[in-house]
């Protein structure tokens, strides 16, 4: 792990590095059933070095809680780039492809039961297609890494939740449908 993180702050695999404060490799457990892709650092996480501590970082922990989780133990958070694009834009894939490497690593190593995937460009990250979350939602995708099939359920982005919070129950049945994933897995 610590080659890899070494490997991300020393990335330059596209124009992200240049703007960037510190990179975002991701955080929480390292054996997690769960692992949750954000799309991008924002500028609190590009300071912090940490993903998800800004305000969609605090509903993303409140959605956690209400499955009985939290991002110590059982779940890791990472991000589809982990640079902060400059004024918070939305990762270009080429961006996310040159960064796909490290998001592979991860899924290799931590070996989740199932992925949640917050976003379109964080499911282009998992998935590899571009696709609206509406079309995507609702049904279980897969993932395969390895010789292993990995179920990804997608959602929408607490960042969107936040301004439309009317939707939080469609990310609520989701994540209901991702539990269900685990456990019939
Ligand atoms: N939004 C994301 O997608 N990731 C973060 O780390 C923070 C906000």
């Amino acid at each position: 792990w610590a080659s890899l993180e070494a490997a991300i702050r020393d990335c330059r695999a596209c124009s992200l590095c240049r703007a960037r404060k510190q990179t975002v490799p991701g955080t929480g457990d390292r054996q997690a059933t769960w692992l949750v892709v954000g799309e991008a650092p924002g500028a609190e996480e590009d300071a912090a070095g940490l993903p998800f501590v800004g305000k969609a970082g605090k509903l993303l922990d409140a959605m956690l809680a209400a499955l009985g989780l939290n991002r110590q133990s059982g779940v890791y958070i990472a991000n589809a780039v982990k640079c902060r694009p400059p004024e918070n834009r939305t990762p270009e894939c080429a961006e996310i492809d040159a960064c796909n490497r490290f998001l592979n690593q991860q899924i290799d190593w931590i070996q989740p039961t199932v992925i949640v995937v917050l976003g379109r460009p964080a499911a282009y990250a998992v998935l590899g297609r571009e696709a609206s979350i509406q079309s995507l939602r609702g049904t279980i995708h897969y993932r395969e890494q390895g010789d292993r099939r990995i179920p990804v359920i997608v959602t929408y982005h607490p960042a969107y939740l936040l301004r439309q919070p009317e939707e939080k129950w469609k990310s609520w049945q989701d994540l209901l449908l991702a539990q269900s994933a685990l456990s019939s897995h």
